[in-house]
């Protein structure tokens, strides 16, 4: 029912398997000897931090934090809010933000910047997708699945007006459905 509203396949499941792999493993090799703490933001990092956590083979812990920016809509409100804070302390801690898409990267650098001002002794990004072509502020993530180009995506956890989340695959979205 949802694929009627995809124009096309981005990402495959399988595609994304195996790009979930590759930075576990990095990620892996990268933090040998420490425990990392990954810490997914809300709601979008749902399904990427679930596949990719089963890759990465270390003492870990998880955390989530609610974190929106877009309100309902195709682009970037700027105005970042937080919906749910962390239940633990980040100081001292080697933080992993999983993010499901750095676009504006208003989002990641804004929270990149608190955790950091709480103390973290190190914060990089995981990012399933990078589309440079809508940064708004200058943002590096650290490990990137895959780059996209400008359009406008949904599915594995990215949404439209909260729908489109549960696709099993990132898929650009009709234009038709956002324009009506
Ligand atoms: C989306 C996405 C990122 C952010 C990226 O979150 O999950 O967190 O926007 O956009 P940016 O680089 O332009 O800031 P959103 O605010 O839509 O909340 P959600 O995760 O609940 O979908």
């Amino acid at each position: 029912m949802l694929e009627k509203d995809i124009k096309k396949v981005l990402v495959s499941e399988e595609e994304i398997k195996i790009i979930s792999a590759r930075l576990g493993k990095q990620i892996t090799e990268d933090y040998k000897g420490k425990k990392p703490l990954v810490i997914g933001l809300l709601k979008g990092c749902m399904p990427f931090m679930t596949e990719l956590m089963k890759h990465i083979d270390l003492y870990m812990e998880i955390e989530l934090m609610g974190v929106q920016s877009y309100h309902g809509g195709t682009a970037s409100t700027g105005d970042v809010k937080i919906t749910r804070d962390l239940d633990i302390p980040v100081k001292g801690r080697d933080v992993l933000i999983a993010e499901d898409i750095v676009d504006t990267a208003k989002t990641i650098s804004v929270i990149s910047k608190l955790l950091k001002y709480r103390g973290a002794k190190s914060v990089e990004v995981v990012t399933l997708l990078d589309k440079p072509a809508g940064r708004v502020v200058e943002f590096n993530p650290k490990y990137v699945g895959t780059i996209i180009p400008k359009e406008f995506v949904v599915g594995f956890g990215l949404d439209y007006d909260e729908m489109y989340r549960n696709l099993p695959y990132v898929g650009v979205l009709k234009e038709e459905v956002y324009k009506k």
